[in-house]
């Protein structure tokens, strides 16, 4: 039986945390939807048509290791922002999110677009600052060298972008929960995700 539990938010607002952690918990399948723009990003960067590169997209492209970098990122803004790459990347998020067994994807434009009828609907987001302490963190954890400035302009300018397009813009589907979690550690944040999932499940 399907069910979908789609995650949006602004940048790095906690979507990839707590989308695994529901899917280990209620033991569905996750897609980190941001990596398939940030792939078809690198690939721009590395000459490729960016439909081109959306079109011909392999698993293994999803695999590199620089693909959280501030200049991916701002790449993937970019293509993400073109209807074409959108529509060659709608398929296979529509067919994972409806597939047996249950689905967690987490992105900008999951619960408005790729999947509006998902059972569960969760807008996660976090204070601008927060999010850049948490990006920054993760990053330098990984041994990228960012400051905290660059990466909250990283922030700052995808937000703004991805808000602005024209197709499928960042912003909350009407029936999303808002899930603030600027003040909650993530175990916090992922038991209140776990309990929105858990009533509406009945
Ligand atoms: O992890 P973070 O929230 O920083 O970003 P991401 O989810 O990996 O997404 C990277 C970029 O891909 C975003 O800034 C969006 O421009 C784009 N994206 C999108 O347009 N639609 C999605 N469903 C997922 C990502």
């Amino acid at each position: 039986m399907a069910f979908t539990i789609a995650i949006d938010g602004p940048a790095a607002a906690g979507k990839g945390t707590i989308g695994r952690a529901l899917a280990a918990h209620f033991g569905f399948a996750h897609l980190d939807t941001g990596l398939l723009y940030r792939a078809t990003g690198r690939r721009m960067l590395g000459g490729l048509d960016p439909i081109e590169a959306a079109h011909s997209l392999r698993p293994e492209d999803l695999e590199a290791d620089d693909l959280r970098t501030p200049d991916v990122s701002q790449a993937a803004s970019r293509v993400a922002a073109i209807p074409e790459v959108r529509q060659a990347l709608l398929d296979f998020q529509r067919a994972f999110a409806r597939r047996a067994g249950g689905a967690v994807l987490d992105g900008r434009d999951i619960g408005t677009v790729i999947c509006p009828e998902a059972e569960v609907k969760l807008f996660v987001t976090a204070s601008d600052a927060e999010r850049a302490r948490r990006r920054h963190i993760e990053l330098t954890g990984k041994g990228h060298e960012v400051t905290l400035d660059e990466v909250a302009q990283d922030l700052r300018d995808r937000d703004a972008r991805d808000s602005a397009r024209a197709t499928a813009p960042l912003k909350p589907a009407e029936d999303a929960v808002q899930l603030d979690t600027s003040s909650m550690t993530i175990e916090e944040a992922t038991e209140r995700a776990i309990a929105i999932v858990t009533a509406a499940q009945g």
